[in-house]
């Protein structure tokens, strides 16, 4: 696992950029797993600018995401499909047949969900998956317990998430109780995973997912086992991690070899 501290969100979004158009570069045909939620948005913003100012292309690009609201329809303004349009995907140049959101308003979700799961494979497999954590460790909607074997799957909220994206919706009633996920098992396919975390809120779960023992309990620590896992923190979410030190000396010394 590679931990990458910068000083705050603007710096941890430029950096994230800086890696998914690496792989946009090297592969222009390469598959984005996405994320929505407040996180990503500032990536999602540099890569908008970098299309607009520097003709990055994103018309052969596919991109899968992580996760949907069940129950929710497209149109709706706090489904993850709206979300992505209005941060994303209205703003490049990237072909509507080519993304993928899982559909909340499906009938026979077991087998929606292996379909989707059979979309992944058929598209080649994710080569770069963007993830946010939530603050009890969550990877996608997968809530403590999730197994971290588990596949594309519907599955019930918590109840802290649910309080923490009462803040979108207005009123904690109008929360969906239910979404359809990736599963861990899904997520850690990924030819390259990269976890992003801002703020004081996040410190804890970032320090668990990073330094703590690999359990279902804490979803995002699955990653520890990924062969290829990035995490880009600002300094207020790598606040408790005890290693903070050691992560700032390894890619100080990566970066100096590499300018030699
Ligand atoms: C969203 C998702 C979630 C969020 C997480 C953090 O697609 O999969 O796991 O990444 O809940 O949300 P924010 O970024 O709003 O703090």
């Amino acid at each position: 696992m590679r931990v990458i501290i910068e000083s705050d969100y603007d710096a941890m979004s430029r950096r994230a950029a800086e890696i998914v158009v690496e792989v946009v570069r090297e592969k222009p045909e390469c598959v984005l797993g996405l994320a929505t939620g407040s996180t990503p948005i500032g990536l999602y913003k540099e890569l908008i600018r970098m299309y607009r100012e520097e003709g990055l292309d994103f018309s052969k690009v596919r991109t899968f995401n992580l996760d949907e609201y069940y129950g929710l329809p497209p149109a709706h303004p706090q489904s993850y499909h709206y979300f992505m349009r209005q941060y994303l995907f209205d703003h490049i140049n990237i072909p509507p047949h080519n993304i993928n959101v899982p559909r909340g308003l499906v009938k026979d979700v077991q087998a929606y969900c292996a379909r989707y799961e059979q979309m992944i494979k058929e598209a080649g497999g994710i080569d770069i998956q963007v993830l946010g954590i939530g603050r009890d460790g969550h990877i996608g909607f997968n809530e403590p317990g999730s197994s971290l074997a588990s596949r594309t799957r519907l599955v019930a909220l918590d109840e802290q998430t649910v309080k923490d994206n009462a803040r979108f919706f207005g009123r904690e009633g109008d929360v969906p109780r239910f979404a359809i996920t990736m599963g861990v098992g899904t997520i850690m396919e990924a030819r390259k995973c990269l976890l992003l975390a801002s703020g004081s809120k996040k410190a804890k779960a970032i320090a668990q997912a990073v330094e703590g023992s690999i359990t279902s309990q804490i979803a995002a620590s699955a990653l520890q086992m990924h062969p290829d896992a990035i995490v880009i923190v600002d300094e207020e979410a790598a606040s408790e991690m005890k290693r903070r030190d050691f992560y700032l000396y390894t890619e100080k010394m990566m970066a100096e070899r590499l300018s030699r």
